[in-house]
C-alpha cells in the first residue's frame, strides 16, 4: 500500500535521544534532583482534586494557571508590567513554539535562528511549512550582531528565534543585542516578531538579566520559558511565553480546544506554589556547572561559556568514539554541535565524578 505521506517527511526519523537506564544520565537537560517529597506530596494533592473533575473538559483558558506564571515571572524577572493576559502556555515550551509557527509561519513565511542551536527550530518550520534559515554564529558561538541585524533587514522572515542561553552551547544574549535583533525586526514591513527562547533561563550567571524586562517597551517579542529545567518537571509538561497581548491572542487562535489537562493545569498549579523548594537546587547545579568547566578546562579541552545546565566541550577528534566509551561507563551524554564537540548536562556530583573519571579513562 502506497501511504500518502508528505513527499518531504518520507523516510525521516522522528526527532528524539535515546532514553537508556544508566548511572548518569546527561544527555537532555534535565534536572537530576526529584521533586522533593512535600512538593510531591502537594501535587499528588491537587492532581487527585482535579480527578474529581476529569467528567468535565479543563478550564479552556487555563485562567489560573496564566495568574500563577504571571506572578513567578513578574518576581524571577523583576517585571511589574506582567499579568495573566501576557501569559501563554502549552504542553512544554515546543508545543508553545508550534504555536508561535502555526499563528506567524506558514507556506511562503521565512523563520530565522542562528546555529548551532536548538535542534527543534527546523522541525517547528518544517511541520508548518515555514522556511527556516540560519546564520552562523561566530567561532566563540556569540551572535555577530551586525551580520544578523542585516540579514533581518534583508531577509524579512516573519519570526526571528534565538535560545538564550543557547543550547546546546550555554551562549546568554546580551540585552542590547536583543535590542539591536527588535530594532532591525521593526524594520521589516511585514512585521517581525522577535522570540526569545529562555528554556535554561533559571541557571544563568548572577547580572545576567532576562529578556522579559524589555517586554513593556516592545509589543514584537516574545518570551518562551519552561517548567522543565529549573523546576525539575520535564514530565509536567508545561512551557509558556510571555508578550503583548496581540501576540498571546494570535496563539489562543490556532491552539487546540483544551490543550492543557486539567491533571497538567493542576501539576503546574501546585509546583509554581512551591517553585522555592523545587529550584532549591538550581544553585547547587549552577556550582557544579562552573566547576565541571573549570575542571575540562584544566584537562585541556576547549569548553564554551555557558549559562545554562550543560556545558559543551571539546574538540574530538572522534566524538563518537568518545561519547561510546563514556556509555560503556554508564554517563550517557549527547553527541550535538558542530563536528567534534559534544555536550554534557549538569547532574548530581555523584554524576559528575563519574563523568570526569570516565572521560579520563577513554581519553587517556
Ligand atoms: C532551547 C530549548 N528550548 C526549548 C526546549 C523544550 O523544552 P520543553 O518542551 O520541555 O519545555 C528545550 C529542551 O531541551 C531547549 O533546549
Amino acid at each position: 500500500m502506497t501511504l500518502p505521506i508528505r513527499p518531504d517527511l518520507a523516510g525521516l526519523e522522528p526527532y528524539g535521544a535515546p532514553q537508556l537506564e544508566v548511572a548518569a544520565r546527561l544527555n537532555v537537560n534535565e534536572n537530576p534532583y526529584s521533586p522533593p517529597n512535600g512538593v510531591v506530596d502537594a501535587i499528588a494533592a491537587a492532581v487527585h482534586k482535579a480527578a474529581e473533575g476529569l467528567n468535565r473538559y479543563p478550564d479552556r483558558d487555563f485562567l489560573g494557571l496564566r495568574q500563577d506564571l504571571a506572578d513567578y515571572l513578574r518576581t524571577e524577572s523583576h517585571v511589574d508590567f506582567l499579568e495573566a493576559r501576557h501569559i501563554w502556555a502549552a504542553n512544554g515550551s515546543n508545543e508553545v513554539m508550534l504555536h508561535l509557527h502555526q499563528a506567524f509561519g506558514g507556506p511562503g513565511r521565512k523563520v530565522m535562528s542562528f546555529a548551532p542551536t536548538y535542534s527543534m527550530y527546523p522541525e517547528y518550520a518544517r511541520d508548518t511549512i515555514t522556511d527556516f534559515v540560519t546564520l552562523p554564529r561566530r567561532e566563540d558561538f556569540t551572535l555577530d550582531i551586525e551580520a544578523a541585524t542585516a540579514a533581518i533587514r534583508e531577509a524579512q522572515p516573519v519570526m526571528v528565534i534565538v535560545a538564550s542561553p543557547n543550547n546546546p552551547t550555554g551562549t546568554a544574549l546580551p540585552l542590547s543585542q536583543v535590542e539591536a535583533l527588535l530594532a532591525a525586526a521593526d524594520d521589516v514591513p511585514g512585521g517581525c516578531i522577535v522570540v526569545v527562547d529562555e528554556a535554561y533561563a533559571e541557571f544563568r550567571r548572577r547580572g545576567v538579566p532576562s529578556a522579559a524586562t524589555l517586554i513593556p517597551e516592545h509589543p514584537h517579542l516574545a518570551v518562551s520559558r519552561t517548567m522543565s529545567k529549573a523546576f525539575a518537571l520535564a514530565g509536567g509538561r508545561v512551557g509558556y511565553l510571555a508578550a503583548h497581548e496581540a501576540i498571546i491572542d494570535a496563539l489562543r487562535v490556532v491552539r487546540l480546544p483544551y490543550h492543557l489537562s486539567a491533571v497538567t493545569q493542576a501539576t503546574a498549579r501546585a509546583a509554581l506554589a512551591h517553585h522555592r523548594e523545587l529550584q532549591a537546587q538550581v544553585d547547587e547545579i549552577r556550582a557544579e556547572r562552573d566547576e565541571t568547566v573549570a575542571w575540562l578546562r584544566a584537562q585541556g579541552f576547549t569548553v564554551a561559556d555557558t549559562d545554562a545546565n550543560f556545558a559543551l566541550f571539546g574538540p574530538f577528534e572522534d566524538r563518537e568514539r568518545v561519547f561510546e566509551g563514556l556509555l560503556e561507563r554508564g554517563v550517557l551524554i549527547r553527541v550535538t554541535g558542530p563536528e567534534g564537540w559534544l555536550r554534557v548536562s549538569i547532574g548530581t556530583p555523584q554524576e559528575m565524578a563519574l563523568f570526569r573519571s570516565a572521560l579520563l579513562e577513554v581519553t587517556a
